[in-house]
Order: structure tokens, then C-alpha cells, then sequence
């Protein structure tokens, strides 16, 4: 498969200083990002994200491994033309206004002056700024500042997108709206990394995950094939039974209090069938359960640390 980011064993320590000792940040970290995918990098506060990005982007540089970009080493600089990024904590000059912060990057990715204001314009309002682009910066709010960066991200129409944590600091419908606008980027072709904590907005949107945790890949693959692994089903009854028969396997549980529903192991699965039809029960529906990616999540990492929250 065409492969637009490849990360081989990325080892990065940050300095110590008076009274601080080193930090490992990473320690062998893998991560690929097929063409045309939308892939969620996450991990609970600490775990590595931010780190990884700006070893990619080229702002920090790492201790030791390889990454390439477009089958190309990134020690070659042309090799992040075509990338986006918005960062985690935007760092712009407050003092321009957004259409001059858009036209200024525009001019650093080498475009023309007339296109780069059609596409401010344009890409001013897919962020939903609509017409308030005219007050500096500093004048915005945390969320306004995010949907600018966003802007920025995209103003040279990169073919990979990397984007740091891009709903925080966003009420809940400017969640909702840079969901949206990441699902046609999406489908529209862009490859895109996402790292984020926010479980649920990373299973609408991706393909596939890398789980990382304290610097090292915890799990990795497609987001179906995850959330299936644990082969587990789920077993509707068409009405309630009265109590739990006798001699249910041991790896049943029921998921309701009025006994409609039950999860078993696949091992255990026919075993339940029989022991439920014997005792009267009428079988609506017996299919493979899906865990929620919160659940896979707590599964491969613990809680510690770990926001659940939208
Ligand atoms: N500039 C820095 N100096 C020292 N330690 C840092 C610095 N930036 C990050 N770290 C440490 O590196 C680890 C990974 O941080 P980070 O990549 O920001 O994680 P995440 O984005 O997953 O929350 C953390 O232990 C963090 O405290
Ligand atoms: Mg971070």
C-alpha cells in the first residue's frame, strides 16, 4: 500500500534542567499513515502525541529513528510541502488579523497572491469565522483561535493534514462542525493524522488508530478489526425471561436488569443458545458485539489519566 507517513523506532528525550531530570518522551515508537486514510493517534495526557507530530513537522528533532514522508527521508525539506498542520496550542502572532495570518502562510507555501485570497475567503468561512475577520487576535476566543488554525492548516490544499488535538477548546457544535468538515476532507482524498483524547469523535472519523502510552505503541490496525477483537456476542430475547436460567455458561452477562440481553464469549456461544431455547426463551437477534472504542481503549491502557468526556 502507498504509505504518506512512515515513523521506524522514534526514540526522543527531552533535556533535564536545575532540579529536572531528563524525560523520555518516546521510546520506539512505529506509525504508519496509508494514502487516502484518516488515522487517529491516541493516548492518554503524556503519552507521546504532541511529541511525535513535531518530530513529523520538523520542529523538535528526535533522539534517534526514521521518518519519511512521501517515500521520502524528512531531512529533506520539500517533503513537507504538501503537509497541513495545526498545532496544539497555536502559536501566532496575535497582533494579525486572520485574513493577514492565512495570507502569511499562504506566501510560505509559495502561492499566488490572488489565490490566496480567494482561498482565505473561502476557507474563512468553511471554518464558520463567516465575516469576523477583521479584529486581531488577540480579540478571539480559544475556539475562534482553533478554527483560524485550522484555516491555516489548510490554506495550501496539503494532501496530508496533521492536526494536534483540533475539537480542543470547541463548544459542542464547533465539535460538531470541524467533525464535519474533517469527514469530506476525508472523503474527498486527504490523508489525514489526527491525535486526539476525544474517543468519540476519533471513531466517527477514522479508519484506524495507533494507541500509544508512555512513549511506546500499546495497539495499532483498523478501527473495525479492534473493535471486534474480543469475539464476543451479543444475544437478543424477544421477550424478558422471568429470572436467569440454570446452567448458563460462566462467561455470560446480561446487559439489562429486565434480562433481554446478553453478551457471551464465542466459545460459549452455542452452549447459551441451548441452555436459553430449553428454557422457553425465543431468540430475536445473535450478532458479533462491537466495543465502543472507550471500552478497547480502557481495555489496552487503564483509566489512569484518561478522559472520557466529549
Ligand atoms: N518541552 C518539554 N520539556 C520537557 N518535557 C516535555 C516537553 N514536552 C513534553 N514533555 C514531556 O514528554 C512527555 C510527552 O508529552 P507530549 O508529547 O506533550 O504528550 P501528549 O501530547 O500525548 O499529551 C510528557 O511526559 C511531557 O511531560
Ligand atoms: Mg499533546
Amino acid at each position: 500500500m502507498d504509505t504518506v507517513l512512515g515513523i521506524e523506532d522514534l526514540h526522543k528525550d527531552y533535556p533535564g534542567g536545575w532540579r529536572k531530570p531528563r524525560r523520555t518522551a518516546l521510546s520506539g515508537l512505529n506509525l504508519e499513515v496509508p494514502r487516502g486514510k484518516t488515522i487517529g493517534l491516541l493516548g492518554p495526557n503524556g503519552a507521546g502525541k504532541t511529541t511525535t507530530l513535531k518530530c513529523i513537522i520538523g520542529l523538535i528533532r528526535p533522539r534517534s529513528g526514521r521518518i519519511s514522508l512521501f517515500g521520502e527521508e524528512i531531512i529533506k525539506a520539500n517533503a513537507r510541502k504538501s503537509v497541513g498542520f495545526l498545532p496544539e496550542q497555536p502559536y501566532f502572532d496575535l497582533y494579525l488579523t486572520p485574513r493577514k495570518l492565512l495570507s502569511y502562510y499562504g506566501r510560505l507555501a509559495g502561492m499566488q497572491p490572488g489565490d490566496i485570497k480567494a482561498r482565505t475567503s473561502y476557507l474563512l468561512n468553511l471554518v464558520g469565522m463567516g465575516d469576523e475577520t477583521d479584529l486581531s487576535m488577540d480579540k478571539y476566543s480559544k475556539g475562534m483561535l482553533q478554527r483560524i488554525g485550522l484555516a491555516q492548516a489548510l490554506i495550501s490544499e496539503p494532501e496530508f493534514l496533521i492536526l494536534d488535538e483540533p475539537s480542543s477548546g470547541l463548544d459542542p457544535l464547533g465539535k460538531i462542525q470541524v467533525r464535519d468538515l474533517l469527514a469530506s476532507l476525508r472523503d474527498s482524498g486527504t490523508t489525514i493524522l489526527i491525535s486526539s483524547h476525544q474517543l468519540s469523535e476519533i471513531e466517527e472519523l477514522c479508519d484506524g488508530v495507533a494507541i500509544i502510552h508512555k512513549g511506546r505503541n500499546v495497539a495499532s490496525g483498523g478501527l473495525e478489526d479492534l473493535l471486534l477483537s474480543r469475539e464476543e456476542y451479543e444475544v437478543v430475547l424477544e421477550e424478558a425471561m422471568p429470572s436467569p436460567p440454570e446452567g448458563l455458561p460462566a462467561s455470560v452477562s446480561w446487559m439489562d436488569a429486565r434480562l433481554t440481553r446478553l453478551v457471551v464469549d464465542r466459545d460459549d456461544l452455542n452452549g447459551a443458545l441451548r441452555t436459553l431455547t430449553e428454557s422457553g426463551a425465543a431468540i430475536e437477534l445473535v450478532r458479533q458485539r462491537r466495543m465502543t472504542l472507550e471500552e478497547y481503549f480502557i481495555e489496552q491502557v487503564g483509566n489512569e489519566g484518561w478522559e472520557t468526556g466529549p
